[in-house]
């Protein structure tokens, strides 16, 4: 069976079609909430079902290794959260306080915070970027880069601009040293070559829309090989179930990560988003979001207003945030509510993060929206919030 199409994979949602706030939460599809409810309704049974279930984790293993380019589900561990898989990660790197890690002062703190726990615990020293623009570019990490660095920390499309960086190029730069990747706010919309990266990690719950408690960390041979053993749970060493009071050899695969076992039902959730999205193609995906996303665009430059920060073609991901000099982002963020669109409001600007379920009705909308507000300056006067 070929890639469904994109209106087949539209009927698998029933998301409010104004709602564009994929890069906070992305609204699972019926899949997902179906093989929750059956999960959880089948271990409620008890007995050997519970077994079965391992089968999601096996088959999310396996399907995040083909999306990564890693040679099996080996190379993959479960991660209940961005931040748990990067708090993993961190802990591992090893090098000692003579090392050095490259990190953007401007990363989402999950991506900041534990790098810097790490150096406090020994870990490499953690050297910020000066990022102009926020750019990770390969240019800015070249000029950083010294005999000590021994990985770059990157999002793969920034929360905030929604920059999606050069992989590849960032790669070249790097040569033998590691690039470690929060993918959250690409992964799954964007078409990305993920295996460039030593450490892929995500969380489901944006644009996989698996929900909360699902997530992964994918290695590459060199980050397998590379990345110390990090914090341990039993799960982590070899023969975790042989109960003879030793204490075991770690494993060398990704699974060392894993801690516990997975929470199985998450796992089932996961398995279905993956599922759905494998039958959809990211390439689909990707064709629907950046066409809804450059219509945004379009309508903010017509009505006078502007993106945050400039970006290229090859640049956009699904995420645009944008100002109208003459409204607060609160005045933004209600105006638009009240037309049916859901925004996220930060303090300076406004994102909106559209999906492949996101129709170009909702451009035509949005469009009438910003009219309407124009309309009615001033609602109050506009302030930093
Ligand atoms: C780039 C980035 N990294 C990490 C996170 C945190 O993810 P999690 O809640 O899965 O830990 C977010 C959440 O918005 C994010 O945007």
């Amino acid at each position: 069976m070929g890639p469904i199409s994109l209106e087949e994979y539209r009927r698998h949602f029933s998301v409010a079609p104004g709602y564009l706030d994929f890069a906070r939460y992305g609204p699972p599809s019926d899949a997902v909430t179906a093989s929750s409810a059956s999960s959880l309704s089948m271990v409620s049974r008890g007995f050997a079902e519970i077994d079965a279930l391992k089968d999601h984790e096996v088959a999310c293993l396996s399907i995040v290794a083909r999306m990564t380019g890693r040679p099996s589900g080996e190379s993959v561990t479960f991660a209940s959260s961005t931040s748990a898989a990067i708090t993993l990660v961190a802990m591992a790197l090893a090098g000692g306080a003579q090392a050095e890690v490259l990190v953007s002062p401007r990363e989402f703190p999950a991506n900041v915070y534990p790098w810097v726990r790490a150096q406090s615990f020994g870990g490499p020293r953690v050297v910020w970027l000066d990022t102009p623009e926020g750019k990770v570019t390969p240019d800015v990490v070249a000029r950083s880069l010294t005999s000590s660095t021994v990985a770059l920390v990157v999002s793969g499309v920034d929360f905030s601009t929604g920059y999606r960086a050069d992989l590849g190029g960032l790669r070249d730069v790097l040569g033998n040293r590691l690039l470690l990747v929060d993918a959250i706010q690409g992964f799954g919309v964007c078409d990305v070559d993920w295996s460039v990266a030593d450490a892929v990690m995500a969380g489901g719950q944006k644009w996989l829309r698996a929900s909360w408690g699902t997530g992964f960390i994918s290695l590459s041979s060199k980050g397998e090989a590379r990345l110390g053993e990090g914090l341990a749970g039993w799960t982590s060493v070899k023969n975790p179930t042989r109960y003879d009071r030793e204490v075991h050899d770690t494993l060398t695969s990704a699974q060392r990560f894993s801690l516990t076992n997975c929470d199985l039902i998450a796992a089932s959730r996961l398995h279905a988003a993956l599922n759905l999205l494998d039958d959809a193609t990211v390439p689909v995906i990707e064709d629907a979001v950046l066409s809804i996303v450059r219509s945004l665009r379009e309508v903010i430059f017509r009505h006078g207003g502007e993106v945050i920060v400039e970006l290229s073609d090859d640049e956009l991901s699904g995420i645009v945030s944008f100002r109208l000099p003459k409204f607060s982002p609160t005045q933004i963020h209600e105006h638009l509510l009240g037309a049916g669109l859901l925004v996220t409001k930060h303090d300076t600007y406004v994102r909106a993060s559209p999906h492949a379920t996101t129709t170009l009705d909702v451009v035509d909308q949005f469009d009438a929206a910003l009219t309407n507000l124009e309309r009615r300056r001033p609602l109050r006067p506009a302030t930093g919030t």
